[in-house]
């Protein structure tokens, strides 16, 4: 490694603009210096270009305007392969494996190498993981993968390729704390030997703690770069969104009114995913926490309980009323989910905003035997675009042509209908900006306010506290402990979800 001074950048974006055919700027002026070895954040609300610059590093968009420099040298990446053979390595945000593969072979995919062989394969193969101190099967397919898991064999494909620069668009998003770590492990030993790393997240502590220097972008143009040392979360808050921003409000429900009627009960609900016994109520107002770490079933209740879930047994009713277990009948008795790996499970790529909001609730638009009234559509539409900030031309756009954060939003759009009174959510606010957190959160609580029943799985437990009435722990499919949010802590939350029973508790504040 070179000393820091007499450096060339490894990467160098200068005056990098880029339009997308619908009139769309995405990125104006950009400009864009990552130092070998070392790890460059960036940073920026929901549609401010990020994704785009990636994908312009990528070679998976060229640029309008502006030009990009390779260790000095101007270079021009016309395919994502031209910039893998020149040492960039992407993991996008959507990750794009092959679903149908093994880890093995989504592993070394694309990249080339000694390792078209089995033998040398499955040995480099057990280098990498050990190089990153994780574990999977090599041979488990990858639709089987839990979103983390599937998060982790990206990286790992990133890495066979021997990158000198891996540039990752919000890696951690969808990771549990465990995982968490497991990344930031990587991070922190690759940098060291002198790989430089491209870091895009929403998670500010993350890039505070982990780069050595950041790049702000709004609205498509670089607002502030400088070291991450002369930064803490309020001023990159600021840079980030423009303006001062209040904290997400830490305000603890109190637990609703015992005599609110039961809306969802739940009884033995049990599947071979590994939800075992489950049995609870939920109250109309209640917003019910279901704390756990990743694989302890907490998305997987969820799903079971919406009837995602083919092969689970067990009793669900709304309103005193038994729902037969598919999504369908779900849907009819006014339960939403909104699962976690949205990208695959929620929107129609090829429909406008306004066709994906409406979708779930065609019945109540149409009148009689009439289409459904466009008007309704279109008014609900922008409403939802207003509530939740979507950044988007109008609700004519493509949901193709959204940011990750603004088409997440599109998905918890389209169940704020007034059909919908059992509210699921799995992750709610995962690869959602800080201002765009806040909003949603609030959504939440308005939701149950008047009158709905909210379920929200998360690994942020400080998220679960922030809306939640009462909080379930979740651990190995079970439900081990029920605390009233007002007199619990995110420390005896951790401690439940990682099997320290109640007298093992006492860090509890
Ligand atoms: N293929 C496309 N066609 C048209 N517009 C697009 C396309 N891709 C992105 N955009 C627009 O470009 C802008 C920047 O999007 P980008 O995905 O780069 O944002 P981002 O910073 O990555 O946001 P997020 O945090 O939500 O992932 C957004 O307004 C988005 O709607
Ligand atoms: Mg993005």
């Amino acid at each position: 490694m070179h000393p820091a001074m007499v450096t060339t950048p490894l990467l160098s974006l200068e005056g990098v603009g880029k339009s997308f055919p619908n009139g769309t700027v995405a990125l104006r002026g950009a400009r864009l210096n990552v130092l070998p070895g070392s790890v460059h954040g960036l940073v920026g609300a929901n549609g401010a270009g990020k994704s785009t610059m990636i994908k312009v590093i990528a070679g998976a968009h060229a640029p309008t305007t502006g030009t990009v420099r390779w260790k000095g040298e101007e270079v021009v990446w016309r395919t994502p392969g031209a910039a893998r053979d020149a040492g960039v390595a992407t993991i996008m945000q959507h990750v794009p494996l092959a679903p149908t593969l093994t880890v093995l072979e989504n592993v070394f995919l694309g990249s080339r190498g000694p390792w078209r062989l089995p033998r040398a394969r499955r040995a480099e193969f057990a280098r990498l993981l050990e190089r990153v101190n994780y574990d999977i099967d090599p041979d488990a397919e990858v639709m089987d993968l839990a979103i983390g898991e599937r998060q982790m064999v990206a990286i790992l494909q990133a890495l066979a390729t021997g990158a000198e620069l891996v540039v990752m668009d919000e890696p951690t998003a969808s990771l549990a704390e465990g995982e968490r770590r497991v990344v930031f492990d990587v991070v922190r030993r690759l940098s060291a030997q002198g790989t430089a790393f491209l870091y895009v997240s929403h998670f500010l502590d993350e890039v505070l703690s982990l780069t050595d220097r950041v790049t702000v972008l709004r609205d498509g143009t670089v607002v502030e770069e400088g070291e991450t040392a002369s930064y803490d979360e309020d001023r990159l808050v600021q840079a980030i969104v423009g303006r001062d921003l209040l904290a997400v409000e830490r305000r603890t429900a109190p637990p609703v009114d015992a005599a609110a009627p039961v809306l969802l009960t739940v009884r033995d609900l049990r599947s071979p995913a590994g939800v075992r016994d489950v049995s609870f109520e939920v109250r109309a107002g209640e917003v019910v926490g279901f704390a756990g770490l990743l694989g302890s079933g907490r998305s997987e209740i969820l799903h079971a309980v919406y009837g995602a879930d083919a092969r689970a047994r067990g009793e669900v009713l709304v309103d005193g009323e038994a729902v037969r277990r598919t999504p369908r009948a779900a849907v009819a008795a006014g339960m939403a989910l909104v699962p976690e790996d949205r990208n695959a499970q929620g929107l129609i790529g090829t429909f406008p905003i306004w066709k994906n909001i409406s979708l779930p609730d065609l019945p109540s638009l149409a009148s009689g035997r009439a289409l459904p009234r466009e008007r309704a559509e279109a008014e609900r539409a922008e409403r939802v675009i207003a509530d939740l900030g979507i950044v988007c031309p109008g609700p004519e756009a493509m949901v193709t042509e959204l940011s990750g954060g603004n088409a997440q939003k599109v998905v918890f759009g389209k169940w704020l209908h007034g059909g919908t009174r059992v509210f699921m959510l799995d992750e709610p606010t995962a690869g959602v900006d800080v201002g765009a957190k806040a909003d949603i959160l609030e959504l939440v609580r308005r939701f149950a306010a008047q009158g709905g029943a909210v379920l929200v799985a998360s690994s942020e437990f400080e998220e679960i506290l922030a809306v939640a009435t009462r909080v379930f722990v979740v651990r190995e499919g079970r439900i081990v402990a029920e605390r009233p949010a007002h007199e619990t802590s995110e420390e005896e939350l951790l401690m439940l979800a990682n099997g320290f029973g109640e007298g093992g508790a006492q860090g509890a504040a």
